[in-house]
Protein backbone atom coordinates (compact mmCIF):
# COMPACT_ATOMS: atom_id res chain seq x y z
CA UNK A 1 0.00 0.00 0.00
CA UNK A 2 1.69 3.48 -1.32
CA UNK A 3 2.20 5.55 2.18
CA UNK A 4 -0.35 7.90 1.58
CA UNK A 5 -3.05 5.19 1.20
CA UNK A 6 -1.43 4.14 4.50
CA UNK A 7 -1.85 7.49 6.22
CA UNK A 8 -5.30 7.71 5.36
CA UNK A 9 -6.47 4.33 6.30
CA UNK A 10 -4.41 5.14 9.52
CA UNK A 11 -6.59 7.99 9.78
CA UNK A 12 -9.49 6.61 9.81
CA UNK A 13 -9.11 3.63 11.75
CA UNK A 14 -8.38 6.04 14.28
CA UNK A 15 -11.49 8.20 13.98
CA UNK A 16 -13.98 5.20 13.85
CA UNK A 17 -16.68 4.94 16.04
CA UNK A 18 -15.74 2.60 19.28
CA UNK A 19 -18.23 0.55 21.47
CA UNK A 20 -16.55 -0.50 24.74
CA UNK A 21 -17.38 -3.68 26.48
CA UNK A 22 -16.98 -5.29 29.57
CA UNK A 23 -18.99 -8.16 28.63
CA UNK A 24 -17.35 -11.83 29.22
CA UNK A 25 -19.30 -13.18 26.71
CA UNK A 26 -18.71 -11.79 22.90
CA UNK A 27 -19.91 -13.24 19.94
CA UNK A 28 -20.47 -13.48 16.01
CA UNK A 29 -23.34 -14.39 14.20
CA UNK A 30 -24.08 -13.97 11.05
CA UNK A 31 -27.35 -13.05 9.40
CA UNK A 32 -28.59 -17.01 9.61
CA UNK A 33 -28.27 -15.71 13.31
CA UNK A 34 -28.47 -19.00 14.56
CA UNK A 35 -25.23 -18.26 17.25
CA UNK A 36 -27.82 -14.82 17.99
CA UNK A 37 -30.43 -17.87 19.13
CA UNK A 38 -27.74 -19.80 21.35
CA UNK A 39 -26.54 -16.47 23.06
CA UNK A 40 -30.08 -15.72 24.08
CA UNK A 41 -31.03 -18.77 25.39
CA UNK A 42 -27.75 -18.28 27.70
CA UNK A 43 -29.91 -15.15 29.28
CA UNK A 44 -26.40 -13.81 30.02
CA UNK A 45 -24.48 -10.60 29.14
CA UNK A 46 -22.89 -10.53 26.09
CA UNK A 47 -21.88 -8.23 23.09
CA UNK A 48 -22.21 -8.70 19.73
CA UNK A 49 -19.21 -8.14 17.12
CA UNK A 50 -20.46 -5.76 14.44
CA UNK A 51 -21.73 -7.48 11.06
CA UNK A 52 -21.59 -4.47 8.99
CA UNK A 53 -18.26 -2.36 8.35
CA UNK A 54 -20.43 1.35 9.15
CA UNK A 55 -21.39 -0.07 12.87
CA UNK A 56 -19.05 1.41 15.51
CA UNK A 57 -15.87 -1.17 16.08
CA UNK A 58 -16.46 -3.15 19.28
CA UNK A 59 -13.10 -3.32 21.71
CA UNK A 60 -13.16 -4.79 24.85
CA UNK A 61 -11.74 -3.76 28.00
CA UNK A 62 -12.17 -6.73 30.75
CA UNK A 63 -11.33 -10.86 30.26
CA UNK A 64 -13.89 -12.43 27.98
CA UNK A 65 -14.86 -15.66 25.87
CA UNK A 66 -15.62 -15.81 22.43
CA UNK A 67 -18.27 -17.21 20.53
CA UNK A 68 -18.30 -17.93 17.06
CA UNK A 69 -19.48 -19.86 14.13
CA UNK A 70 -17.34 -21.02 11.14
CA UNK A 71 -17.43 -20.48 7.85
CA UNK A 72 -15.32 -22.35 5.83
CA UNK A 73 -13.94 -21.84 2.36
CA UNK A 74 -12.26 -24.33 0.46
CA UNK A 75 -10.56 -27.07 2.35
CA UNK A 76 -10.83 -25.23 5.30
CA UNK A 77 -9.54 -21.88 3.97
CA UNK A 78 -11.05 -18.63 5.03
CA UNK A 79 -13.00 -20.01 7.85
CA UNK A 80 -12.64 -17.22 9.81
CA UNK A 81 -14.99 -14.61 8.99
CA UNK A 82 -13.33 -11.04 8.38
CA UNK A 83 -15.68 -9.33 11.04
CA UNK A 84 -13.83 -11.60 13.53
CA UNK A 85 -10.42 -11.13 12.42
CA UNK A 86 -10.98 -7.61 12.15
CA UNK A 87 -12.04 -7.80 15.72
CA UNK A 88 -9.19 -10.07 16.72
CA UNK A 89 -6.69 -7.55 14.88
CA UNK A 90 -6.99 -5.15 18.13
CA UNK A 91 -4.81 -5.78 20.57
CA UNK A 92 -6.67 -4.88 23.30
CA UNK A 93 -9.16 -8.16 21.83
CA UNK A 94 -6.55 -10.04 21.88
CA UNK A 95 -5.26 -9.63 25.33
CA UNK A 96 -8.44 -9.81 26.96
CA UNK A 97 -9.51 -13.15 24.74
CA UNK A 98 -9.57 -16.20 27.77
CA UNK A 99 -10.92 -19.13 25.54
CA UNK A 100 -13.18 -19.93 22.47
CA UNK A 101 -16.67 -21.48 22.27
CA UNK A 102 -17.36 -22.73 18.28
CA UNK A 103 -20.62 -23.20 16.35
CA UNK A 104 -20.61 -25.59 13.60
CA UNK A 105 -22.00 -28.42 11.83
CA UNK A 106 -20.71 -31.95 12.05
CA UNK A 107 -21.73 -32.04 8.00
CA UNK A 108 -18.17 -30.10 7.53
CA UNK A 109 -15.92 -33.23 8.94
CA UNK A 110 -12.61 -32.40 9.51
CA UNK A 111 -13.66 -28.37 9.25
CA UNK A 112 -16.15 -28.89 12.28
CA UNK A 113 -15.70 -25.73 14.16
CA UNK A 114 -12.68 -24.79 12.92
CA UNK A 115 -12.35 -21.56 13.28
CA UNK A 116 -13.16 -21.63 16.78
CA UNK A 117 -10.28 -24.69 16.91
CA UNK A 118 -7.77 -22.08 14.93
CA UNK A 119 -8.20 -18.94 16.64
CA UNK A 120 -7.88 -20.99 20.30
CA UNK A 121 -4.49 -22.25 18.70
CA UNK A 122 -3.25 -19.25 17.49
CA UNK A 123 -4.16 -17.27 20.69
CA UNK A 124 -3.24 -20.15 22.76
CA UNK A 125 -6.50 -19.88 24.95
CA UNK A 126 -8.88 -23.60 25.09
CA UNK A 127 -11.54 -24.84 23.12
CA UNK A 128 -14.29 -24.75 25.94
CA UNK A 129 -17.07 -26.02 24.53
CA UNK A 130 -18.52 -26.67 20.30
CA UNK A 131 -21.92 -27.64 19.67
CA UNK A 132 -23.72 -27.54 16.15
CA UNK A 133 -26.01 -24.40 14.63
CA UNK A 134 -28.19 -23.28 17.69
CA UNK A 135 -27.38 -25.64 19.85
CA UNK A 136 -29.60 -27.91 22.23
CA UNK A 137 -31.04 -27.22 25.39
CA UNK A 138 -28.25 -29.80 27.20
CA UNK A 139 -25.81 -27.41 25.03
CA UNK A 140 -27.08 -24.14 26.76
CA UNK A 141 -27.40 -25.80 30.26
CA UNK A 142 -23.06 -26.74 29.54
CA UNK A 143 -22.46 -23.86 28.10
CA UNK A 144 -23.90 -21.93 30.59
CA UNK A 145 -22.76 -23.29 33.54
CA UNK A 146 -19.22 -24.22 32.79
CA UNK A 147 -19.10 -20.40 31.96
CA UNK A 148 -20.32 -19.80 35.44
CA UNK A 149 -17.34 -21.93 36.56
CA UNK A 150 -15.34 -20.89 34.34
CA UNK A 151 -15.41 -17.34 35.88
CA UNK A 152 -15.36 -18.41 39.42
CA UNK A 153 -12.13 -17.39 41.00
CA UNK A 154 -9.54 -20.24 41.38
CA UNK A 155 -10.30 -19.89 45.32
CA UNK A 156 -13.94 -20.29 45.40
CA UNK A 157 -13.36 -23.43 42.93
CA UNK A 158 -10.54 -25.55 44.87
CA UNK A 159 -12.94 -24.73 48.40
CA UNK A 160 -15.95 -26.44 46.47
CA UNK A 161 -13.98 -29.44 45.65
C1 LIG B 1 -21.41 -21.41 3.52
C2 LIG B 1 -21.31 -22.08 4.86
C3 LIG B 1 -20.11 -22.65 5.23
C4 LIG B 1 -19.99 -23.29 6.49
N1 LIG B 1 -18.80 -23.86 6.82
C5 LIG B 1 -18.70 -24.53 8.00
C6 LIG B 1 -17.49 -25.21 8.35
O1 LIG B 1 -16.49 -25.20 7.63
N2 LIG B 1 -17.43 -25.84 9.54
C7 LIG B 1 -18.50 -25.87 10.41
O2 LIG B 1 -18.38 -26.48 11.48
N3 LIG B 1 -19.67 -25.24 10.09
C8 LIG B 1 -19.80 -24.59 8.92
N4 LIG B 1 -20.97 -23.95 8.59
C9 LIG B 1 -22.09 -23.99 9.54
C10 LIG B 1 -22.23 -22.72 10.36
O3 LIG B 1 -21.08 -22.51 11.18
C11 LIG B 1 -23.46 -22.87 11.28
O4 LIG B 1 -24.59 -22.93 10.45
C12 LIG B 1 -23.60 -21.75 12.30
O5 LIG B 1 -24.59 -22.13 13.22
C13 LIG B 1 -23.98 -20.42 11.67
O6 LIG B 1 -24.11 -19.45 12.68
P1 LIG B 1 -24.80 -18.04 12.40
O7 LIG B 1 -26.17 -18.29 11.82
O8 LIG B 1 -24.86 -17.37 13.74
O9 LIG B 1 -23.91 -17.29 11.47
C14 LIG B 1 -21.10 -23.32 7.37
C15 LIG B 1 -22.32 -22.73 6.98
C16 LIG B 1 -22.42 -22.12 5.74
C17 LIG B 1 -23.75 -21.50 5.36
Amino acid sequence: MPPTALADRQHAEAHEPVVYTDSKLIYFSSISEYTRRFVEKLQMDSARIPLYGYEPKLITTAPYVLLIPTYGGDGGKRSILPQIMKFLGYEENRKNLRGVIGAGNTNFGEYYCIAAKRIAAKCDVPVLYTFELMGTQEDVLKVKEGLETFWKPASQKQQER
